[in-house]
């Protein structure tokens, strides 16, 4: 957007705007007064989207003694976390909110632009998914929000955006609307921070707190400014501060893509060393000790809000500026073809021999070891079990039993009339025909094979495999030597 055009829609006064003017907020340099004035509540934080990582964030502020306003657009987060409970089963939140609201320092609002209104510091914590065919960014959410708390925005008001985006999104699309819906300047009058979130779930508080330094970027030098003395109150690892927006939007998608591609290099050794008969992981861990050679781990399929959503992120804007990302692709495509290799492989097992037998298999009973995208989390964005699923269903099994220890219930499996979730392990393993490990949860590991009667596939290589010696057992990066 040319910067004239940039310039008239900031001062175009919104017609939304329904809050009465309030005094601009002293704008102080100084980071004690700053930490002053957020500890004391007189600066309140306001956190859009309660999810997996508002709600730790949120956490953190709040156990850092700040005022925080918590906003959602889903009713049932809202008023969870007026009952001090958080539908994000990570450790630390739900007696974060618990405390806050006895202290009076926690306060859950539905509305998004009184949130604004009422608040200093604004952090963005909603989605960025994937539509079109998994192709381009949805960023609905983000421009919700921002156009609600461009509403709100006051002289002297901190906003930051923390989900991963494509590059540029920061300044071509949520800045533009924030000027436009206050008729303020960023710069001049409001400041914009872009910082990526780097959780790890299921130990998100602890990241943010002791594990990670924050990625800040500003939108000038006061904006930097103000993120390194907001930042540094919380996290312990301190601020990695970029010089400009696109850098820290850009840094967050080299980490997922890092990751992606190096899980796609290690899909694909595992399933050469498989046809050369040798130990993937006992070959991998040797490689690993070289100080240069990080191997990750192969496996049924790539899920989750981030590893496969980010490579995405940068090819939408790699066409852009027609660049080819060709390693980038092909990773994606790798690591999306697995779960149909792997059901493959253990069919093979269901089968007792190399060829499958189709016919056999509408009488066949299959249970899936994890819904959730990994180990030790509830979260099933994206994950491979739903690909498993079809797999299995393409090859016209009768029943699909999913077992998982922390998922309870799920929308999109009850639109299948043939799978059943269940968190009763016996009952999911008894009387199945084959089973298949898809998600790492630690209860798995401790599977017997005196228990286990029945062909297993590990699409996780977590079995202990000097134990499980029968005949129907294969692991990813070995397979069986029954074959
Ligand atoms: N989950 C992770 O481990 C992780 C890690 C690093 C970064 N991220 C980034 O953070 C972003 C957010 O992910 P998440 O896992 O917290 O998502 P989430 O789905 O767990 O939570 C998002 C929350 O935002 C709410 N929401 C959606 N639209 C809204 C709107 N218009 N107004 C107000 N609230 C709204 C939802 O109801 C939900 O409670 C991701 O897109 C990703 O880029 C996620």
């Amino acid at each position: 957007m040319a910067s004239a055009d940039k310039k008239h829609m900031a001062r175009e006064k919104s017609t939304h705007f329904t809050y009465p003017a309030r005094p601009a907020s002293a704008i102080d340099f100084s980071g004690s007064e700053i930490a002053k004035k957020i500890k004391s509540g007189e600066f309140k934080i306001a956190i859009y989207g309660l999810g997996h990582v508002g709600s730790p964030m949120a956490s953190v502020w709040l156990r850092a003694g700040a005022h925080v306003i918590g906003v959602d657009k889903s009713h049932t987060v809202l008023e969870r976390a007026s009952k001090g409970e958080s539908h994000v089963p990570e450790p630390g939140v739900n007696d974060a909110f618990a405390s806050g609201l006895a202290t009076k320092r926690f306060e859950i609002y539905k509305d998004p632009t009184k949130a604004s209104h009422d608040s200093y510091f604004k952090m963005i914590c909603v989605p960025v998914l994937l539509s079109n065919n998994n192709r381009s960014p949805d960023l609905t959410a983000v421009k919700e929000v921002s156009s609600a708390i461009g509403r709100g925005l006051k002289k002297g008001d901190v906003v930051a955006l923390n989900p991963s985006v494509p590059p540029g999104t920061t300044e071509d699309l949520v800045l533009p609307i924030l000027e436009k819906e206050s008729g303020l300047e960023v710069e001049n009058d409001f400041y914009m921070i872009y910082n990526p979130e780097r959780i790890y779930e299921g130990r998100a508080i602890q990241d943010i707190e002791e594990r990670y330094p924050a990625v800040i970027s500003g939108a000038g030098s006061k904006s930097l400014e103000l993120g390194k003395i907001i930042y540094s109150l919380i996290f312990k690892k301190g601020v990695l501060s970029v010089s400009n927006i696109k850098t820290a939007e850009t840094e967050k998608l080299l980490e997922g893509v890092y990751r992606d591609v190096n899980i796609a290099l290690a899909n694909e050794l595992a399933k050469f060393c498989e046809k050369i008969g040798v130990n993937f992981w006992e070959s991998r861990d040797a490689a690993n000790s070289q100080p240069f050679c990080h191997l990750h781990s192969p496996g049924v399929g790539v899920g989750g809000a981030c590893i496969p959503v980010y490579p995405q992120f940068i090819l939408y804007a790699a066409e852009k500026v027609k660049v080819d990302c060709d390693i980038t692709k092909l990773g994606r495509a790798v690591n999306d073809a697995m779960p149909a290799y792997c059901v493959r492989e253990a069919v093979k097992l269901l089968n007792g021999k190399k060829k499958m037998e189709d016919e056999s298999l509408d009488r066949a009973t299959v249970t899936l070891l994890g819904l959730a995208f990994r180990g030790g989390v509830s979260d099933t964005r994206l994950s491979p079990t739903y690909d498993v699923i079809k797999e299995f269903q393409k090859m016209g099994v009768k029943e699909i039993r999913v077992h998982d220890p922390l998922v309870k219930s799920d929308p999109l499996l009850l639109k299948h009339q043939n799978v059943i979730l269940s968190s009763n392990l016996t009952s999911a393993l008894n009387g199945t025909d084959l089973i298949m490990i898809v998600a790492d949860h630690a209860e798995y590991r401790a599977l017997s094979p005196d228990l286990i009667g029945v062909p297993i596939y590990d699409g996780r290589g977590i079995l202990d495999r000097t134990i499980f010696t029968h005949a129907s057992y294969a692991t990813i990066g070995i397979g069986s030597s029954k074959y």
